[in-house]
């Protein structure tokens, strides 16, 4: 089938690659003309495992071909809206501009049937709206349906998440969408993924409401985290003790810095903020707080930090280990890592980031920041040492080898990634988010 992905992103890019190895043709359409260039020679235009030997497949086989011509996608049969929907300024809405001007720029060309997808994360009631301006404007009118298909992909396993998803939401209107849906996806519902068919407006919430359960969790875990430490327990032991029951189970259970990138964060707000336009604010409130308490750990280690320097951050030397919002991504959107070396650095700190892949985002984004190359490399004549991302590479550091390259061996664990005695023992003094000094 002739599909196009319109927005080549994290979610575009994926989509398109994973549609192609299936055997679709697929065209993939940006206004970004350097990510289009890079695409088209297969590259990804960010880390993700896996990703480029499919992208490079499909494009040397003839089957996926990207460009910055809208019309590139006329002959489609089906046409995924993968455009991202940032946070509005100001307000925690999320900001629909580009998915309309999306929606505005294919309409004059769907001439015939066909279909068009919503991929994109969107407040609830946006697909009806956009399925009624389609109708209204596409020259073939009444012949183009709408469908909502939501993408659950993890930044790091996107490509095993798009091939084998945990399931296939299809939110359709009628019998013709859902038939073609399973043509698409006829990979993946013969190797058995569930496909649940419900409204467009219950397809919409599913991958909020997604988020927002594991933004809650994440939260929920931190506030134990705070309450362990003040109490002298210890929240590994805690959560290990909490995951073995069934009904809680052991994932997205790790207490820390909290959640961060292009998704938890903004799609928790713009959660709250449509549930506020539906008249239900009293209990989206709940969703404030978990805000709240994910913004709360950024401040914690902040605090923490300039506590281990002595009460000031003033011209010390601070190495930053992990840079990205999480471990095997690049992504450094609404790090909470970054964020922490942004307030340190303001504080008079003199900052050193390492990251085992975001070392280049990092000098784009925040220039202000030295990188270095290596663990060792940002340690040198470091007064404190933070580890904020959860790359295994922090987890193998030898806390002997690195004592000695440090200032003072002082180092904050915002993963719970480290051994504590392990590092005790080579005379650090160290301090885990969640543990406290034990
Ligand atoms: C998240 C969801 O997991 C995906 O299902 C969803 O499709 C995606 O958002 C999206 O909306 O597109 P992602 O942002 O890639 O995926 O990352 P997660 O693995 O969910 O991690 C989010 C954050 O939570 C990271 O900063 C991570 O470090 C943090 N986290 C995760 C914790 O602090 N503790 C945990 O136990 C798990």
């Amino acid at each position: 089938m002739h599909i196009s992905v319109i927005g080549t992103g994290y979610l575009g890019a994926t989509h398109a690659a994973c549609l192609a190895s299936t055997g679709h043709h697929v065209t993939g359409i940006d206004r970004d003309p350097d990510q289009i260039a890079r695409l088209s020679e297969g590259t990804a235009p960010f880390h993700e495992p896996g990703l480029d030997r499919l992208l490079r497949e499909g494009v040397d086989g003839g089957c996926l071909r990207f460009s910055t011509d809208v019309d590139a996608a006329h002959d489609a049969r089906v046409h995924f809206l993968c455009v991202g929907t940032p946070q509005q300024d100001g307000t925690g809405a999320a900001d629909l501009t580009a998915l309309e001007s999306a929606v505005d720029a294919l309409t004059p060309l769907l001439d015939r049937s066909c279909l068009v997808v919503g991929k994109s994360t969107v407040p609830v009631g946006t697909a009806r709206r956009l399925a009624a301006r389609l109708q209204a404007a596409a020259p073939a009118g009444e012949s183009v349906t709408l469908a909502w298909n939501p993408e659950f992909l993890r930044e790091g396993q996107a490509v095993q998440d798009s091939l084998r998803p945990d399931r296939l939401v299809f939110g359709v209107a009628d019998d013709d969408a859902d038939r073609l849906l399973r043509q698409v996806y006829a990979d993946a519902v013969r190797a058995g993924v569930p496909v649940m068919r419900t409204d467009l407006e219950t397809a919409e919430l599913a991958k909020v409401s997604a988020n927002a359960m594991l933004a809650s969790r994440i939260s929920l875990v931190n506030l134990l985290a705070e309450v362990c430490e003040a109490a002298g327990a210890d929240v590994a032991d805690l959560t290990g003790i909490l995951g073995l029951d069934a009904r809680i189970g052991s994932q997205f259970l790790s207490p820390g810095l909290g959640y961060g990138g292009g998704c938890l964060p903004k799609d928790t707000r713009a959660f709250v903020a449509r549930a506020e336009e539906l008249g239900v604010a009293e209990s989206a409130a709940l969703l404030r707080e978990v805000d709240a308490v994910n913004q709360r750990q950024r401040t914690r280690v902040v605090e923490s930090a300039v506590a281990m320097l002595g009460g000031s951050a003033q011209d010390a030397r601070v190495s930053v280990l992990g840079a990205a919002f999480k471990a095997g991504s690049d992504d450094v959107r609404d790090s909470p890592s970054l964020h922490v070396a942004a307030a340190l650095e303001a504080r008079g700190a003199e900052i050193r980031v390492y990251d085992p892949q975001a070392g280049e985002r990092v000098r784009r984004t925040q220039p202000t920041l030295t990188t270095s190359a290596s663990v060792e490399q940002a340690c040198r004549d470091a007064d404190l040492v933070l580890v904020l991302t959860e790359w295994e590479e922090f987890r193998g550091i030898d806390p002997v080898a690195l004592a000695d390259v440090v200032s003072h061996r002082r180092v904050l664990d915002g993963r719970l990634l480290l051994d504590p005695e392990k590092w005790r023992a080579a005379g650090w003094e160290l301090y885990a988010l969640g543990r406290g000094r034990r």
